[in-house]
């Protein structure tokens, strides 16, 4: 891959206004986007993202898939037989680019590229609680992953090279069986477009579709999350269990409460789940309170938790905290694209982390985690307030927002 300077800001994209028309939408407002296509119906969009450029080529998508950091499946279809392997993958491991009808598909690439990054925030006028990452696919002639199904909403945008579509909105989503992958038992397409670098399709959960490679293709895929009501009821249930042991090992002077049958009868039938049991364990749980703030923290702190995979990159040698400073004084600074920042009007949530909203943080934390950017002139305003730059510098030394070194 070319040489990158992780510590140079850009200047944060625009993202789209929601009354303002923008050729990404096809000239819809993402206002009206919102409205009559999001989670309801497909939209198709020729150059959605005129004279697009691949934000990787095809040799940094295969170094990457060669990286332990990076998640990456080969999918091939050799005489039509489906396989799937995941990888890493040496660049031997692949088939060649003059064999037909395989895909490479490498997640999360927002995480590794800084021009990745930079494309999925063109789509920040959907809340960052709901972006999942941009997926980049690299197929040979007649490429795919055969007719599937996804539960969440999608952007496939053709970076480079041609794709033909197929999709309907068919109720029948029964999968083949004993197959690597989920392919679709039977699929028949409403609608069929052969899109080139630029145009973008959208599609809601569930529209079962198929996207063919036609010669050597690239799209990305800009996802977004929607956890099943299970995981989220059973993720808030973990993360109010933490809080509640938390509190009352702070504070219960017997510490954490526990079961306790002193009232238990000697039994001649051990192995009957004593009815005691029950009853006690059934008034622990009726006792389990929660409000909005417990939601709300809940959401913050899971939806803001970097992936497993997600390694941070502190600087080598960081700069204190003055030099620090004079440097985002002079160039801003900006988050690292690894990093999740959300808030509310209470709280802040920063990769998995929570803290208070306080007075000071308001002045200037929502700008940052809006725009993903704080500009310099913010730090001759804000000056003189030390908890800001003595957290900023925190950050910066964990690899969590970054300055230009050599401003
Ligand atoms: C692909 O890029 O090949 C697959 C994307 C999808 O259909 O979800
Ligand atoms: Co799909």
């Amino acid at each position: 891959m070319p040489a990158r300077s992780p510590n140079v800001p850009s200047s944060p994209f625009a993202v789209p206004l929601p009354d303002e028309p923008a050729t990404l939408l096809g000239n819809l407002t993402p206002a009206q986007f919102m409205r009559r296509y999001w989670q309801k119906k497909p939209l198709l969009i020729r150059q959605a993202i005129p004279g697009i450029q691949a934000p990787l080529s095809r040799d940094e998508l295969f170094e990457l898939a060669d990286s332990e950091d990076a998640e990456s499946r080969l999918i091939t279809h050799f005489r039509k037989s489906w396989a799937m392997e995941h990888g890493p993958f040496a660049p031997d491991e692949l088939p060649s680019v003059k064999k037909r009808d395989w895909t490479l598909l490498v997640q999360g690439v927002n995480l590794h590229d800084d021009r990745a990054r930079a494309l999925l925030d063109r789509f920040r006028f959907i809340p960052d609680a709901r972006l999942d990452d941009l997926m980049i696919s690299y197929a040979t002639d007649g490429g795919g992953v055969g007719a599937h199904f996804d539960s969440y909403d999608v952007f496939l945008l053709q970076v480079h090279g041609k794709r033909r579509w197929r999709f309907g909105a068919q109720r029948d989503l029964s999968l083949k069986e004993g197959l690597p992958l989920k392919v679709l038992q039977h699929f028949e397409a409403d609608e069929e477009w052969v899109l080139e670098p630029g145009d973008m399709l959208y599609l809601p959960p569930h529209i079962a579709h198929d996207g063919v490679a036609e010669g050597e293709c690239m799209t990305a895929s800009i996802g977004f999350r929607a956890p099943s009501a299970s995981e989220l009821s059973g993720q808030f249930l973990y993360h109010l269990a933490e809080r509640l042991d938390d509190a009352r090992s702070a504070g219960a002077k017997g510490g954490v409460q526990r079961y306790g049958d002193p009232a238990q009868p000697a039994v001649s039938h051990p192995a009957l789940l004593p009815p005691l049991l029950i009853e006690r364990v059934g008034a622990i749980l009726a006792n389990i309170e929660w409000n909005e703030r417990d939601v709300a923290s809940f959401l913050g702190t899971y939806l803001s938790e970097p992936k497993p995979n997600v390694i941070f990159d502190p600087p080598r040698r960081p700069l204190n905290e003055n030099r620090f400073i004079d440097c985002a004084k002079q160039s801003g600074l900006k988050l690292d694209k690894k990093t999740v920042l959300l808030y509310d009007k209470h709280a802040y949530f920063m990769n998995g982390e929570q803290d208070l909203m306080s007075g000071k943080v308001k002045k200037w934390l929502p700008e940052l985690a809006d725009k993903r950017y704080l500009e310099g002139k913010r730090f001759v305003t804000l000056s003189g307030d030390s908890s800001m730059t003595v957290l900023l510098h925190e950050w910066y030394c964990a690899g969590w927002i970054q300055v230009d070194a050599n401003a």
